[in-house]
């Protein structure tokens, strides 16, 4: 994962838990916790961070990576508004995910992998998106999406069938407004 995706984490943890929380789990992961944005870490890395997190503060991984999700949503936006502003809603955005924002991250971050979303418009207020990768972060896209529909200012439902984590060879996301 690009250093920027451990930095948000870092920021997370300092504003939600405190700095002394973020060193102590530094120390544990043996982490130094000095990340260039746009350098490669290996996944591994990230995953125990996580998970120290987790024991640490006895927050399920699963929730902790949908928080992380909601908080990457506005950390991105503030970083670069200009990807996100011009969509009328979250349906145009998130249809936008494969063709337009994360080819503008693999240019931001050259070398960045991303994952698949690909969409399926199917009214105006129902969008499927097919989510691949070897990560299987499908959590994380949840709590993304949750924090794209704070930033939008929506109501909506979210069906997560099928999925990875149980089996299937992608994560079937089907998004639809209020
Ligand atoms: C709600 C919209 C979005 C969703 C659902 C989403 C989903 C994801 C997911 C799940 C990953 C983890 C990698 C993987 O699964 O293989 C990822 C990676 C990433 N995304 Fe997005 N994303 C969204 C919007 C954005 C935006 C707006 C930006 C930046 C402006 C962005 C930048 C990145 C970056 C930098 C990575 C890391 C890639 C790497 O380190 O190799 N994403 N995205
Ligand atoms: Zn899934």
């Amino acid at each position: 994962m690009k250093g920027i995706v451990m930095n948000i984490l870092a920021e997370m943890v300092e504003t939600q838990l405190g700095l002394e929380e973020w060193n102590a789990v530094l120390d544990e992961a043996d982490e130094s916790g000095i990340y260039t944005s746009t350098a490669l870490y290996d996944d591994v890395r990230l995953l125990k961070l996580v998970g120290v997190i987790s024991t640490r503060n006895d927050i399920p991984a699963n929730d902790l990576v949908f928080a992380f999700g909601q908080y990457m949503f506005p950390a991105f936006y503030h970083r670069y508004p200009e990807l996100i502003d011009g969509h009328a809603n979250m349906l145009d955005f998130l249809e936008s995910l494969d063709d337009v924002i994360h080819v503008e991250v693999v240019k931001l971050y050259p070398g960045a992998i991303t994952p698949g979303f690909e969409p399926d418009r199917r009214s105006s207020k129902v969008l499927h998106l097919k989510y691949e990768s070897d990560r299987n972060l499908c959590r994380l896209a949840e709590g993304l999406i949750d924090g794209a529909a704070k930033h939008f200012d929506h109501n909506y439902t979210l069906v997560h069938e099928p999925c990875a984590h149980r089996g299937a060879d992608h994560c079937g996301i089907l998004v639809s407004l209020e």
